[in-house]
Parts: structure tokens; C-alpha cells; sequence
């Protein structure tokens, strides 16, 4: 017998008594957010400026060094326990390798090094592919018009071994190349980094919704063509669970999904099938699109931000990536 003809009927059961106050409403529900869910998205960038607006993201900056240490601050006050690093780097320093992204002078490490100073209790998370350091805006290393799978995986390796070595927490590939994070995590046990997480970006989506975060790391005008042939395709599923395997299997201790609301379907399923730490990520699209109806008046940002964030802990994700995550934590400790 299914479970809607078990309830009974009406007007023995009417499902309005447990919503008819704000007690009840929370005594039985199912859902709950907190600070403890979200993780802290934020650019960085090697300027002088302390603070860059990002047009596409009102509200975002670029952060210099001390100003992502004093991100890091306002995280362990507001108990959101990790900050996801994202690099806006100078056009002059970009080329087809990305040299850049394994500079132990540059940019990330020398942020991740300042927030882990600042605030220690507090995670550092590193984004780990070459599209923040390459001419061309592409995730590896372009070669006769394609994305040379192996060739950039060794320089993945490299950037996430200086970001371990640098202090980071978490290393967080979203390169989508094949084989990536076992070949990282082989380099971290050889390098004596064996307590360094992974949180992969397992299904990983070639998605409109990443448009804002172009302008925002400085890759929208360098990016030639697009990323189909290492991101996915929108219309799959069972090849999410594909993915996920393989990053397991290679020692991935987290996975994501991403983009966020359009794929809390993908979430679900990554949850039930693998019972692993499931995170979403809310991304640079989905956050403007809400703060831009909430400029013209047709959303209540604050109720949008709320009902987003659950809706993709009620899909089954453990944590949420997101640049909201301080206003969340704000208005969260206040409900
Ligand atoms: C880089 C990367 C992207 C995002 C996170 N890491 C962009 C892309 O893959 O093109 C998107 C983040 C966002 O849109 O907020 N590989």
C-alpha cells in the first residue's frame, strides 16, 4: 500500500494543523540550516586596490591578501567553517600553461598563507585547474585546438601540491580532467600531505550559469570556444554517478555537484548512491540572477537566499557553496 493512502483522509487528517503557527511549523520540520552548512566562496585578486566590485556580482569584491585574511576573521565569527579561494590574476601574467598557477610567489598562496595566519580555526579551500591563469581561459593546457588531458594533469598536480604545501585545507579540482584526483592524491601521500582533503568537483556541468564568475576572475574575454569536451553534458545523469565513482575510487573525500538549483535532481542521486559528504555549489549565475530580480523589486532577496539554501540541503547536500554565505550566516543567527 503506498504511504498517501496510509494518512487516511479527510476530515480526519487535515495537514493544515501542523502549519497553523510558527511552533509547530518548527517542531516538525525536516529541513534545517545553519552556519555550519556553508562555505564561503570568494575572489582574490593581485592588485593594488584592497577592494574590486565585480559589475556582474554586485556585492562581490575582489579581495587583496589582507583583506581575504580578514575574510577569513569574519568566518570564525560568524561560524561558517570553510572559505572557498578563487584568483583573479593580471593579464600580463597569463599564458598557455598557466604558469602562473604554480608560482610560489603568486597570488593563492600567498592568500592562503595570510588566512591561515589570521584565522586558523577556519579551512582554506583551493580551486584547482589553469582557467584563472590562462591565456586562452580554458581548465588545462590547450594544444592544436584541444584540451591535452594528460599533459594537464601534471600541472594540476603541481598547483595543488605548492597550495597543500602552502597550508591549504582542502584542494578542490574543478578542471574535470580524466584521472586528476588520483594523480593528486598519489603526490599529497608522496609528499608527506596525507591528511590534505579532496573535495572534487565530480559532476561538474558545462553550464551558462559560470558567465558572471568569468568577469569575475578576468577569464570571460580571454576564453575561446567552450568547455564541452572535459565538462558535462546538462542532459546526463547516470554519467554524474560515473564520475563520482572514479573520483572515489581515486581518493576523493568530498564531491560536489555543480551548478546548484538547476541540478538538485544530480544532488539527490550523488547522495543516495554513495552516502559520501555531498556538497552543491551555488554559483556566480545563480547569484546574480537572484540579486538582480531583487534590484527590480520582483524577489525578497533575504527569502530567496533561505529558500534556495534549503531547498539544496532538502536534495540531500551536507554544505553549500556559496557567495552569500556571510549574509546567510547573518540571517540565520537572526531567525
Ligand atoms: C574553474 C571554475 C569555474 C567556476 C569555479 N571554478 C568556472 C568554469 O568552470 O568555467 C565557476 C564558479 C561560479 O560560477 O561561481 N574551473
Amino acid at each position: 500500500m503506498s504511504k498517501v493512502n496510509q494518512f487516511g483522509a479527510f476530515p480526519s487528517v487535515r495537514p493544515r494543523r501542523l502549519r497553523q503557527a510558527d511552533w509547530v511549523r518548527r517542531l516538525v520540520r525536516e529541513t534545517t540550516l545553519g552556519a555550519d552548512d556553508l562555505i564561503w566562496a570568494i575572489v582574490a585578486h593581485d592588485g593594488a586596490q584592497p577592494r574590486v566590485p565585480v559589475q556582474a556580482m554586485p556585492g562581490i569584491e575582489r579581495l587583496n591578501v589582507e583583506e581575504a585574511a580578514k575574510a577569513a576573521e569574519e568566518a570564525r565569527a560568524l561560524g561558517i567553517p570553510l572559505i572557498a579561494l578563487f584568483p583573479f590574476i593580471d593579464g600580463a601574467k597569463k599564458d598557455n600553461q598557466g604558469s602562473e598557477a604554480t608560482n610560489p610567489k603568486g597570488l593563492v598562496p600567498a592568500c592562503v598563507r595570510a588566512m591561515k595566519a589570521a584565522a586558523p580555526e577556519v579551512g582554506v579551500m583551493v580551486d584547482i585547474a589553469l582557467d584563472p591563469f590562462t591565456d586562452h581561459g580554458h581548465d588545462g593546457v590547450l594544444r592544436g585546438g584541444a584540451i591535452v588531458n594528460d599533459e594537464s594533469v601534471a600541472r594540476l598536480v603541481d598547483q595543488a601540491l605548492l597550495l597543500a604545501q602552502a597550508g591549504a585545507d582542502v584542494i578542490a579540482p574543478s578542471d574535470m580532467m580524466d584521472g586528476r584526483v588520483g594523480a593528486i592524491r598519489m603526490a599529497l601521500e608522496k609528499a608527506g600531505k596525507q591528511d590534505t582533503l579532496i573535495m572534487s568537483y565530480a559532476a561538474k556541468y558545462a553550464s551558462c550559469f559560470y558567465g558572471p564568475y568569468r568577469e569575475a576572475i578576468g577569464s570571460a574575454k580571454a576564453l575561446t570556444g567552450d568547455k564541452k569536451t572535459y565538462q558535462m553534458d546538462f542532459a546526463n545523469t547516470d554519467e554524474a554517478l560515473k564520475e563520482c565513482a572514479l573520483d572515489v575510487a581515486e581518493g576523493a573525500d568530498m564531491l560536489m555537484v555543480k551548478p546548484g538549483l538547476a541540478y538538485l535532481d544530480i544532488v539527490r542521486r550523488v547522495k543516495d548512491a554513495f552516502s559520501l559528504p555531498t556538497f552543491v555549489f551555488q554559483v556566480s549565475g545563480e547569484y546574480s540572477m537572484i540579486k538582480a530580480a531583487a534590484a527590480a523589486g520582483w524577489l525578497e532577496e533575504d527569502r530567496a537566499i533561505v529558500e534556495t539554501l534549503t531547498a539544496f540541503k532538502r536534495a540531500g547536500a551536507d554544505g553549500i557553496i556559496t557567495y552569500f554565505a556571510p549574509r546567510a550566516a547573518r540571517l540565520l543567527a537572526a531567525a
